[in-house]
C-alpha cells in the first residue's frame, strides 16, 4: 500500500490570495503536478490538516476540485486553520472521507483528531485517547500508522514546540506500548523531519504552499519548496519513506513577514 501524505494547503476562496506571500492554491496545484510527473500512483491521499487559511466553503470546494481527478480515497483530519465541521461538511463524500479509521488487508490508519477550536496548539481528549488504545487493542495484528495535524514531540524550533499538541507525550507513552504502532505522521510543522522514538517513527510532511525554516527560535519562513511525503508499506509492518519537492516551483516568499 502507498501513501501519499499532503499537508498545511492552506487554501484560499480567492485564486489571488497569498500566505507570506506563496498563492498557496497555485503551490497545491503544483505539488499535484509534480505526483503526476513522476508518475507517482498512491493507493490513497492522507491530509493532515490545515486545508483552508479563509474558512470558507469555497476553499474546501477547491481542494476537492484539486484533487478529484487522481480519483482515489482521500483521507483528511483538521488542523487549528480549519472549522471542523465545515470541514466534514465538504469533504466526506466519496473518494473522499472524513473517516477517522481505515481498516485493509494489512494496514490500520488511525486519523486522531488534535484540533482544539479556536486554538493553535493541539491537544488529544481523553475520549480520542482511550479510542486510540481501543483501535490499537482490537487490532494488534495489523501495523498501525497513526495521523494528526499537530506534532506530538518537539521538533526542535523553540516557538513551534509551544504550540504541538500540549498533552503529545500521553500519545508517545500509548504507541510505545503497542509494537504494531509503527509511525505517527503529522503536519502543522511546514517542514521534513523524522525521529525514531522507542521503535516508532514520528515523521512530519512539508507544506504544500510556504515552510518554516528549521531549528528557529522563533518565527521564520524558509525559502524551501513545496514538498510531500510517499509511504511505502509492506504486509510485514515496514514503511519506506520518500520525501520529495516540488521540482519546477518556487514558492516567492516573503521573508518579511514575522507570523502567520
Ligand atoms: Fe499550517
Amino acid at each position: 500500500m502507498n501513501i501519499l501524505h499532503l499537508s498545511d494547503p492552506h487554501l484560499f476562496a480567492d485564486d489571488s490570495s497569498t500566505l507570506l506571500g506563496v498563492n498557496t492554491n497555485d503551490s497545491l496545484q503544483a505539488v499535484l503536478e509534480d505526483i503526476r510527473r513522476r508518475k507517482i500512483n498512491p493507493d490513497l491521499f492522507v491530509v493532515t490538516g490545515d486545508i483552508s487559511q479563509d474558512y470558507t466553503p469555497e476553499s474546501y470546494q477547491k481542494f476537492v476540485e484539486y484533487l478529484a481527478p487522481f480519483n482515489k480515497p482521500v483521507l483528511s483530519l483538521a488542523g487549528n486553520h480549519d472549522e471542523r465541521p465545515k470541514l466534514k461538511k465538504y469533504l466526506s463524500t466519496a473518494p473522499f472521507s472524513t473517516a477517522e479509521q481505515l481498516i485493509t488487508e494489512n494496514w490500520q490508519l488511525l486519523m486522531l483528531n488534535s484540533h482544539v477550536p479556536g486554538r493553535v496548539y493541539g491537544n488529544l481528549s481523553e475520549e480520542e485517547l482511550l479510542w486510540l488504545e481501543k483501535c490499537l487493542s482490537e487490532n494488534q495484528d495489523l501495523p498501525t500508522i497513526v495521523f494528526t495535524h499537530h506534532h506530538p514531540i518537539p521538533v526542535g524550533s523553540h516557538w513551534l514546540d509551544q504550540i504541538g499538541i500540549d498533552n503529545g507525550q500521553q500519545l508517545v507513552k500509548i504507541l510505545s506500548k503497542h509494537p504494531q504502532a509503527k509511525m505517527c505522521a503529522f503536519g502543522h510543522v511546514h517542514q521534513s523531519t523524522d525521529r525514531t522514538h522507542q521503535d516508532v517513527s514520528y515523521c512530519s510532511v512539508p507544506s504544500t504552499c510556504v515552510q518554516f525554516k528549521k531549528h528557529s527560535a522563533d518565527f521564520s519562513a524558509s525559502q524551501e519548496k513545496p514538498g510531500y511525503n510517499l509511504y511505502s508499506c509492506s504486509k510485514d509492518g515496514t514503511i519506506i519513506v520518500d520525501n520529495f519537492r516540488v521540482d519546477n516551483y518556487l514558492p516567492s516568499v516573503n521573508l518579511a513577514i514575522s507570523g502567520y
